[in-house]
């Protein structure tokens, strides 16, 4: 599995794609299609019938036809926006119904396809459409804990400096006004830490909006950002008043639009009605943030920026990640967490993880899932995940008394495990006079009495 943006806040992508058309020929090959491009799409005759499948927080999306028996496109259309304005529908309109495709996306119909449709341009919109569609669960997954910093604050898991560092830099920003600029890798946690700047500082209660800049096309987002609004409404900028205008992909914004953003920024009265969170999320290897950003915008949002160290650089965090998830995943599905031995351990923390928290995310629901069924290892998962991405284990980067300490808290945390908190059975299987032991727990943060 690779790696992509727009997950949902438990790490995993929103993928179901509903596709309705009264005509079994045009269910057929629009289902042929999307299958052709990687997706897996579910057909039905009619809306009614899709109807029993589609909720408020269906993870993923809708391409329906338009003229259908029973129920039309057009009303389906109205009753999924009145459900759940943020889940996209693409609508299949029929040559010259373009009235009616301008109505749709007035309605909300997240864009529209004419038939006979460009099977790359479907491909293309469905692909979007289930990006924003991640986008939007996580935000307003994330929505639900905004009214309590400590809460997100909490989420954060992790005790490398960087990460002390950070929690730091969270707090501090997140009572200043000024502009952010977040950089890292995929998966390191960019969003997260936007909500959490977000959440921690006086504009909690206000709006947190969140738009990417990928995929659309200047004009558009443009109209977007600054108005006019097509369907009405407010443009971005004025929505966000008083609260966080987060910008995704902030690098895939034109020098043009670029221009515009820094005007607006520069028209703001001190402190900004409007606060701008940036976060760039790709950029090739050997080009820099002064690159992808005209050096004027740049300068302006990097006075605050936080750049999230890879995974890979965070030693014993990849065990507590794993360790959080892992127990989170075991609840959900009802099933013990697995226990990792000291072997699990070291392939965890030599893993490259190029895609970082959220790939790591995915480990540990496999693992869960495969301690369920009572088969395989997480050495093998690692291992299978690595082979896909072409990853070599790495010690890039972290010393040796890493892997020796994580050793050592695995292992004595598993023979305190196995002999239910007796520290005299791990002092005599370990070979440790009780002081050291003592010590040794004190020092990974081991209680007796989690095991007894
Ligand atoms: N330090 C962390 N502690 C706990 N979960 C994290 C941490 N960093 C990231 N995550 C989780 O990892 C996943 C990916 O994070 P995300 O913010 O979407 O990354 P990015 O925006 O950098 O691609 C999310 O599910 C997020 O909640
Ligand atoms: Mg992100």
């Amino acid at each position: 599995m690779t790696p992509s943006d727009g997950a949902t806040q438990d790490g995993r992508t929103p993928s179901r794609i509903v596709v309705i058309d009264d005509e079994q020929d045009m269910r057929a090959s629009i289902s042929q299609w999307l299958s052709l491009s990687g997706f897996d799409p579910e057909t039905y005759a009619s809306a009614e019938e899709a109807l029993t499948v589609l909720g408020p927080e269906f993870p993923g999306i809708v391409v329906t036809d338009i003229r259908m028996p029973g129920m039309d496109g057009m009303a389906l259309l109205k009753k999924l926006v009145g459900m759940d304005a943020s889940l996209p529908v693409i609508l299949i309109t029929g040559h010259g119904d373009v009235p009616m495709a301008v109505e749709a996306m007035r309605l909300g119909a997240y864009d529209f396809l004419e038939k006979p449709f460009d099977p790359d341009r479907m491909s293309d919109l469905a692909r979007k459409a289930l990006k924003a569609r991640g986008m939007a669960l996580e935000s307003r997954a994330l929505r639900h804990e905004l009214a309590d910093g400590g809460a997100i604050m909490k989420r954060l898991v992790g005790n490398a400096p960087e990460m002390v560092r950070l929690r730091e830099d969270i707090l501090d920003y997140g009572q200043a006004d000024g502009h952010v600029l977040i950089d890292g890798e995929t998966g390191t946690g960019k969003t997260l830490v936007a909500h959490a700047l977000h959440a921690v500082g006086p504009r909690a209660g206000k709006k947190f909006v969140s738009v990417s800049c990928l995929g659309v096309d200047d004009e558009r987002l443009a109209a977007r950002l600054f108005g006019p609004v097509e369907a009405g409404g407010l443009p971005l900028v004025e929505e966000a008043r008083g609260g966080t205008l987060c910008l995704e992909d902030i690098e895939a914004m034109s020098p043009t639009l670029q221009a515009r953003l820094l005007g607006f920024i520069n028209d703001q009265p001190t402190p900004p009605q409007t606060r701008i969170v940036a976060i760039v999320n790709e950029h090739k290897p050997g080009r820099t943030l002064e690159d992808v950003l005209r050096p004027d915008l740049y300068y302006r949002l990097a006075a605050m920026k936080l750049t999230l160290p890879p995974l890979r650089s965070r030693g014993e965090d990849i065990l507590s990640l794993f360790k959080t998830y892992a127990e989170d995943y075991a609840e959900e599905y009802g099933c013990p967490a697995p226990d990792l031995s000291a072997q699990d351990a070291a392939y965890l923390l030599q893993a490259p993880w190029p895609g970082n928290v959220r790939q790591l995310i995915s480990i540990a629901e496999q693992a869960v899932l495969q301690n369920r069924r009572g088969t395989g290892s997480v050495v093998s998962l690692v291992m299978a995940e690595n082979e896909a991405s072409g990853g070599a284990l790495t010690t890039e980067g972290k010393p040796l008394k890493d892997y020796v300490e994580a050793f050592e808290r695995t292992l004595i945390d598993n023979t305190m495990r196995r002999h239910k908190g007796s520290i005299v059975a791990v002092m005599e299987e370990l070979c440790l006079p009780r002081r050291t032991l003592n010590e040794k727990m004190a020092k990974y943060g081991l209680s007796r009495s989690d095991y007894v």
